[in-house]
């Protein structure tokens, strides 16, 4: 059984107060240089101490992330994974989806973790970000990966997250933007493609770019061969772009990332 506390804490890169009126703790893990002025995106933090049975209060210090689904949810699985192996410093608090039979769902409870499905209805994008954005709070969540989310994400979720929403598009940015992309750039007869995990912003697919990890296009190709190809790519990258972004190696500089250092990803 996990109890769930407020508690003071001071992280690496977290201070936590634990007055029921600052409960949020500040950080600065991504900042982003928009041309001259320097502006730093702080987002909440919600610090949880578990408790075991016998009472003791155990820190847990590992970030938590929130993952958006639609589908099958092979790059969540990746995510998890990566969480599981220690390769990422984090764990999944929360997994979302707008369909009520998406496999995602289904890989979240089997790993015992929160999954939730907020039914889409038409017209109705900001109540359900809005109830997005409580079920993600309430886990505690500080970054959202979009992994397979069929929803273009409004100013709700995004205010919500300033700079801390990823997302995985299975092409090499900015080509081939939007639905279907394996089979754009297949029919397009491009001799390299590949995935990009980006920030988002309200451009769909256009926000800078953290990763990008290249496919190269073989002769006897058929769109659905290059997109199992890309796919494995895109695994490797989602958990490689999590790790720039919660170690704060990622500095948003106008529409370009930079990455500081190296990418420090521990390979199991
Ligand atoms: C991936 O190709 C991803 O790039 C795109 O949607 C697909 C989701 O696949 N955004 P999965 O559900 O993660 O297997």
């Amino acid at each position: 059984m996990r109890a769930i506390a407020f508690a003071g804490c001071a992280s690496r890169y977290s201070i936590c107060f634990p007055s029921t009126t600052s409960r949020a703790c500040m950080y600065s893990r991504t900042l982003r240089l928009i041309h001259k002025p320097v502006i730093c995106s702080y987002s909440p933090r919600l610090c949880y101490n578990s408790l075991p049975e016998d009472g003791a209060a155990v820190a847990k210090n590992k970030h938590k992330l929130g993952v958006l689904v639609s589908g099958r949810g092979t790059n969540l699985q990746a995510i998890m994974d990566a969480c599981a192996s220690g390769r990422i410093d984090a764990e999944v608090a929360v997994v979302i989806s707008d369909i009520a039979d998406a496999y995602g769902l289904q890989r979240a409870r089997k790993a015992g973790i929160e999954a939730a499905c907020i039914p889409w209805q038409k017209g109705r994008r900001k109540a359900w970000e809005t109830e997005a954005v409580r079920v993600l709070k309430k886990a505690g969540c500080e970054l959202v990966c979009l992994a397979g989310f069929m929803r273009v994400v409004g100013k709700t979720l995004m205010n919500a997250f300033p700079d801390r929403i990823l997302n995985i598009h299975p092409a090499l940015l900015p080509s081939f933007p939007g639905l279907h992309a394996q089979e754009q750039a297949w029919e397009w007869g491009v001799k390299v493609s590949g995935c990009t995990v980006h920030f988002v912003t309200p451009d769909l697919d256009m926000g800078p770019i953290i990763v990008q990890k290249a496919v190269r296009v073989e002769e006897d190709d058929t769109a659905d061969t290059l997109a199992d190809r890309i796919l494995v790519e895109e695994h490797k990258a989602y958990a490689e772009a999590i790790d720039l972004v919660l170690s704060g190696r990622t500095v948003i500089e106008g529409r370009k990332v930079r990455i500081l250092g190296e990418s420090g990803l521990k390979t199991s």
